[in-house]
C-alpha cells in the first residue's frame, strides 16, 4: 500500500509554484462539452480527480487530448451517450456536474446518485430542486437519476443552503435553457465566478457570479474558447499553514492574494508574519503561534477546506482555540489521529476545544480524507521523528506533486510503496 514517510523537524523554506484550482477545474471541465467544437483548457491540475473526470467526459464519448501535463482540449460533439457509470460518481462525486452540463446542453442525462463521504451525507437536493424548476423532469431509481426535460425554460431559483456545487451545477443546466434565469443565495468561492467566466468565454451570459445573485440569459449555443484555469486556493492555503506549522518561510507563487485574505488574516492574527504581493504570499511562522478561534464559512469566510489545516496549526498555539465546522457535520475524524500525535483536541458536536502543546511527535497514521490527509502531512512535519501516513490516495486526488512541491521546501518525506524503502528512508535520515 503506497503511504508517505516522513522525517519531522525540518520547517519549510523557500517557493512553490500553485497549480490549477480543483474545484474550478471539476465544472470547467464538464461545461466544455457543451460546446459545438474545440474547448482548449490551460492550468488544469493533474490530480485523481480531474483524470477520473476526464475518463467521465470520454466515457461518454467526447474527445479528450491531453497537449501537455496541464492542458487538455476537449470536444463534446461527438456525445452519443448521455448516461455517465456508477464508477466515476463513485470515484468522484463531481461527476454529477455532467448531469448539468448533459441536460442544459441535450435536455437529457442520467448520472449515479452519489453516496456520502467521509465528510458528512452530503444531499444534492437542492440540485434536483433547480433542474426541476427550469421544467426538467428527475427520477430516482435504483441508485440512478434521470433528468429529461422536453423544453428547458428559465425560472427563479432560491437555494435553501450555499451550496458551491448546486451553484455550479445550475449554471451549467440554465445557461442554454430557453429565457432568464435568477439563481439567489448562491456560493461566491472564486471557484464559482472561474467556471461563470468560462462558460462566458463559450458565449453565455452569465452575470453576477461572486454575488448573492447570478443572472443567466439563456444561448442557443455554446462555441470553442480557451481558457486557463484560476490558482487553487486551498492548495496555496494548504501550503501557507504549512509554515506557520514547521515554523518555516514559504512564498505561495502564481496566486490571487485577494482569493487567500481570510487565511492570510488568520495566520497574521495567529503571529505570523504575512507579507503579499502582486501574484504571491509570503508566510512566515511565528516562534510560538498565538491561539485564535475559526468558524468555516462559505466565501468569503474561511474556508471549510482549510479547517484541518489551520487546526494542526491551533494544536501548537500557545493557549486555547475554538474550531467550529459549519459546513459538514463530519469534518474532525482526523482529531483523533492527531490527538496519537501528542495533540489536546476534544469534539463536541461540530466543535473542537484546541489545547495547544508545544510539540508532536511523529506516529503510524492514516489520511481520512483529502484535505485532512494534507493537513496531517503538515503535522507529521513539524513532528519529533518519524511519520508514515497511509491512505494517500486521498491526498493525490487534489494535490499535485504534493511530495515533490514539498522536498522542494525542505521537507525530508518520500512515497514508500514497501518496506525497504521505508527502511532506507529512515536509515538516511536517523
Ligand atoms: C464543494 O463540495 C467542494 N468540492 C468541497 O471541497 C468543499 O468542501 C465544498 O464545496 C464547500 O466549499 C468540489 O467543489 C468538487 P456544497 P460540494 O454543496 O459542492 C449541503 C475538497 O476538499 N448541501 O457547497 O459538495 C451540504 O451537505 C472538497 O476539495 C445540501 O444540503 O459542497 C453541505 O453541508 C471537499 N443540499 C453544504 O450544503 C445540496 O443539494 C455545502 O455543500 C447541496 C449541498
Amino acid at each position: 500500500m503506497d503511504a508517505y514517510i516522513v522525517k519531522g523537524g525540518a520547517p519549510l523554506k523557500g517557493m512553490v509554484t500553485i497549480g490549477g484550482a480543483k474545484n474550478a477545474a471539476l465544472g470547467i471541465l464538464a461545461g466544455a462539452i457543451m460546446a459545438d467544437s474545440t474547448v482548449s483548457i490551460d492550468n488544469v491540475p493533474n490530480v485523481r480527480d480531474t483524470g477520473v473526470m476526464l475518463q467521465a467526459i470520454e466515457g461518454i464519448g467526447a474527445k479528450v487530448q491531453h497537449v501537455y501535463s496541464n492542458s487538455v482540449q476537449i470536444n463534446g460533439t461527438g456525445i452519443t451517450n448521455i448516461d455517465v457509470e456508477y464508477d466515476y460518481i463513485r470515484r468522484i462525486r463531481a461527476s454529477y456536474y455532467l448531469l448539468g452540463a448533459l441536460l442544459g446542453k441535450y435536455h437529457e442525462a442520467s448520472v449515479a446518485l452519489p453516496g456520502g463521504c467521509a465528510i458528512g451525507s452530503r444531499p444534492i437536493d437542492q440540485h434536483l430542486k433547480g433542474f426541476r424548476a427550469l421544467g426538467a423532469s428527475v427520477d430516482l431509481d435504483h441508485g440512478m437519476i434521470y433528468a429529461k426535460a422536453e423544453h428547458l425554460h428559465g425560472a427563479h431559483i432560491y437555494f435553501d443552503v450555499v451550496s458551491v456545487g448546486a451553484t455550479i451545477n445550475l449554471m451549467l443546466a440554465a445557461c442554454m435553457a430557453d429565457g432568464y434565469t435568477v439563481l439567489e443565495n448562491v456560493a461566491k468561492e472564486p471557484h464559482i465566478v472561474d467556471v461563470a467566466n468560462f462558460l462566458n468565454a463559450m458565449g453565455a451570459d452569465i452575470r453576477g457570479a461572486g454575488t448573492d445573485v447570478i443572472r443567466i440569459n439563456g444561448v442557443r449555443r455554446l462555441h470553442g474558447t480557451t481558457y486557463s484555469i484560476i490558482p487553487d486556493q486551498i492548495e496555496a492555503g494548504t501550503f501557507m499553514a504549512g509554515a506557520a506549522i514547521t515554523h518555516g518561510d514559504v512564498t505561495v507563487n502564481n496566486v490571487i492574494p485577494k482569493h487567500l485574505e481570510c487565511i492570510s488574516a488568520k495566520l497574521a492574527e495567529m503571529g505570523c508574519t504575512v507579507i503579499e504581493d502582486d501574484e504571491s504570499v509570503r508566510v512566515i511562522g511565528a516562534e510560538r503561534l498565538r491561539p485564535a478561534n475559526v468558524k468555516t464559512l462559505p466565501y468569503p469566510g474561511f474556508p471549510t477546506d482549510m479547517q484541518p489545516q489551520i487546526t494542526v496549526a491551533l494544536s501548537l498555539a500557545d493557549g486555547s482555540s475554538l474550531v467550529t465546522e459549519s459546513i459538514f457535520e463530519n469534518r474532525f475524524k482526523y482529531v483523533d489521529e492527531l490527538n496519537r500525535m501528542g495533540a489536546h483536541i476534544q469534539v463536541e458536536g461540530n466543535t473542537a476545544y484546541v489545547t495547544g502543546v508545544s510539540q508532536l511527535t511523529g506516529a503510524q497514521l492514516a489520511a481520512p480524507d483529502l484535505r485532512a490527509g494534507a493537513a496531517l502531512v503538515m503535522a507529521a512535519l513539524s513532528a519529533d521523528g518519524f511519520s508514515k501516513i497511509e491512505d494517500i490516495h486521498f491526498i493525490q486526488r487534489g494535490y499535485e506533486d504534493f511530495v515533490g512541491k514539498l522536498r522542494g521546501l525542505g521537507a525530508k518525506i518520500e512515497e514508500v510503496d514497501d518496506d525497504y524503502k521505508e527502511r532506507k528512508f529512515k536509515l538516511r535520515y536517523a
